[in-house]
């Protein structure tokens, strides 16, 4: 299998359940979220975890799995980020691939791990030939695998509740 350029994989309950617990155990206190001023038209907050972080290494432990599912052979690059979607917030119709060396855009891919999700935001994915919309709602351990220079992708604002992901890329080796 070949991960096609807008290929996208929604995988439910990704990491194990001690895993999982364990990821939550371990995301930053609600006191140290940061605004985050990105490229995009959005508006959330974020925190930046390190190379040792226990969130970190959970994720590097399993980057083999997440090759199996995309047919690629790849490894964690770059930091790994918390981000909270409060009432109000989202991230507008983007790929992510501004953020890097428009020469090396084909080797990288975004993955997001839905921590909790009390909000009515939906994470929409947009088909540009057709311009159909698939419009999900992500749910804890779900994780979502895309390319970085693929499908269109969107996060609705949020009403109510709030959300809280653990976004991070793999680079092709
Ligand atoms: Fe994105």
């Amino acid at each position: 299998m070949t991960f096609g350029l807008y290929d996208y994989v929604i995988v439910e309950n990704f990491f194990t359940q001690s895993d999982f617990e364990s990821i939550l155990l371990h995301l930053p206190s609600s006191t140290v979220y940061v605004k985050d001023m990105g490229y995009y038209s959005h508006k959330r907050t974020k925190v930046k975890l390190g190379s040792e972080h226990p969130i970190t290494r959970l994720i590097q432990d399993n980057v083999d799995r997440v090759n199996q599912l995309i047919g690629e052979k790849t490894k964690h690059y770059g930091e790994v980020e918390v981000r909270k979607y409060n009432k109000g917030d989202f991230i507008d119709w983007h790929r992510d691939y501004d953020h890097l060396n428009v020469n090396a855009k084909p080797n990288y891919f975004e993955c997001v791990l839905t921590c909790t999700n009390t909000s009515d935001s939906k994470t929409e994915f947009k088909d540009e030939c057709t311009g159909e919309i698939n419009s999900v709602t992500t749910e804890p351990n779900q994780f979502v695998i895309l390319c970085i220079q693929g499908v269109k992708h969107r996060v609705t604002p949020v009403t109510t509740g709030e959300r809280i992901i653990i976004k991070f890329k793999l680079k092709k080796i």
